[in-house]
């Protein structure tokens, strides 16, 4: 399919590698006023917005730049492994489509009210990880992604709410916010995305360049874009009650941990002949009752589960391994002089007594030292890294996660 012609070519490809990205920015630390939280610390801020009210902050990020040029945007919506949506909203009708757009697929950008949103831009780009990384105040276990969205004059995606918090940074252009705190969450019928049917806004402000908003779950809300913007939204996760019984039954009938039940099979030997074979037996429901009863789990079943769950890359997440590996020894020599930085795909959590990196559960046995700062700090510089290689368990494990495509050598991308 022809390729949409860019005006910024080097921003498409890095759209595609990674962005140059300048030295990190480190979140604030938890008791230092900052200005991405309106001189907040965030204490302050957890402790009076989070998860309770909405916050504008004008000029959280001066100077901010979009993450991507809009061209190297839109290329990375025509991308299969990518997850974008298109939304029209044409004489009163919304349309949704699901990526990927080649190029002549998209709307002209002087058409009227459309807007194309990314997923997980972060997994992609590491200038929009960087932007991310500014909010890890919050655990990286409720950190979710950072959707990006383009908008035309009038695009947005309706009055709607979410079921997670949500930090809107605007990033280009302009976009009029307009907020509600209305118990009625009743959805329009019939629709093809999430439109409110009655939305009644209380508060509404212009966002350029620079300013955000903080919106706790379930605060009904509508953008519109004023000329053409972009926003990045960055997401925390909220996964049901559901969701989680779920997914932890799974995980500890998986690593056949339903203690009790360890190699129980089903028995009826006192199963009579019968009449009705379509009947459901009532002495099986009995027995599996019992089955079901004899589950017993620990704290660090429930530990293991989640640093194992929230660790997870998304489904779609492939890792780029080097195509000529270093050796170890030339692995440890390049380490001790430019550092390393975890992969920006790679998720590394731990608890007291394991880490837990890309899904896969390992015990810290040993490893503490070098670990913990490479999970809460996402690098370790050359000088550290010198300091620990002494430790070849260390060197051999960093060496392993290389070769995946894990981390990288070199502390910034
Ligand atoms: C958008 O960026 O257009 C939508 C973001 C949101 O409302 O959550
Ligand atoms: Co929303």
């Amino acid at each position: 399919m022809p390729k949409r012609p860019t005006d910024h070519p080097a921003d498409a490809a890095s759209a595609r590698n990674s962005s140059p990205a300048s030295k990190p920015v480190l979140p604030p630390s938890p008791d230092t006023p900052t200005a991405l939280l309106g001189n907040l610390t965030p204490s302050q801020f957890m402790r009076r917005y989070w998860q309770k009210k909405p916050l504008l902050i004008r000029q959280a990020i001066p100077d901010v730049e979009a993450p991507l040029s809009r061209d190297a945007f839109f290329e990375l919506a025509d991308r299969d492994e990518v997850e974008a949506r298109l939304i029209t909203h044409l004489r009163n009708k919304w349309q949704l489509e699901h990526g990927p757009f080649a190029p002549d697929e998209l709307p002209s950008v002087k058409q009227r009210a459309w807007t194309l949103l990314v997923q997980g831009v972060d997994l992609y780009d590491d200038r929009a990880r960087a932007l991310l990384d500014r909010f890890r105040f919050v655990p990286d276990a409720r950190l979710d992604d950072l959707m990006i969205s383009y908008a035309s004059d009038g695009g947005g995606v309706g009055p709607h709410f979410d079921s997670y918090d949500v930090f809107l940074l605007q990033v280009k252009g302009k976009r009029r916010w307009r907020i509600s705190s209305q118990k009625d969450l009743t959805l329009q019928a019939g629709l093809p995305l999430k439109v409110l049917q009655n939305f009644e806004p209380e508060e509404e402000w212009l966002l350029e360049p620079g300013d955000m908003l903080y919106l706790p779950p379930h605060i009904a809300h509508d953008g519109i874009a004023e000329g053409e913007c972009m926003t990045c939204s960055i997401g925390f996760r909220a996964p049901s009650a559901s969701e989680l019984t779920a997914q932890f039954l799974y995980h500890l009938a998986e690593r056949g941990e339903s203690a009790g039940n360890r190699g129980t099979l089903y028995r009826d030997p006192q199963q009579p002949a019968v009449e009705r074979p379509a009947e459901l037996p009532a002495a099986l429901v009995e027995r599996v009752g019992a089955i079901l009863a004899a589950v017993k789990w620990k704290e660090q079943d429930i530990a293991s589960f989640l640093g194992s769950y929230l660790s997870e890359p998304k489904p779609t997440v492939v890792f780029d391994p080097p195509h000529k590996p270093l050796s170890e020894a030339r692995f440890i020599a390049q380490a001790s002089k430019l550092g390393l930085r975890l992969d920006r795909k790679t998720n590394l959590l731990y608890n007291r007594r394991f880490f837990f990196v890309n899904g896969e559960e390992m015990s810290l046995n040993g490893t503490k030292k070098w670990l913990f700062d490479l999970a809460n700090h996402r690098c370790m510089s050359a000088k550290r890294f010198v300091t620990l290689s002494h430790d070849s368990s260390m060197t051999a494990r960093l060496h392993e996660w290389y070769r995946a495509g894990w981390i990288q050598v070199g502390e910034l991308a």
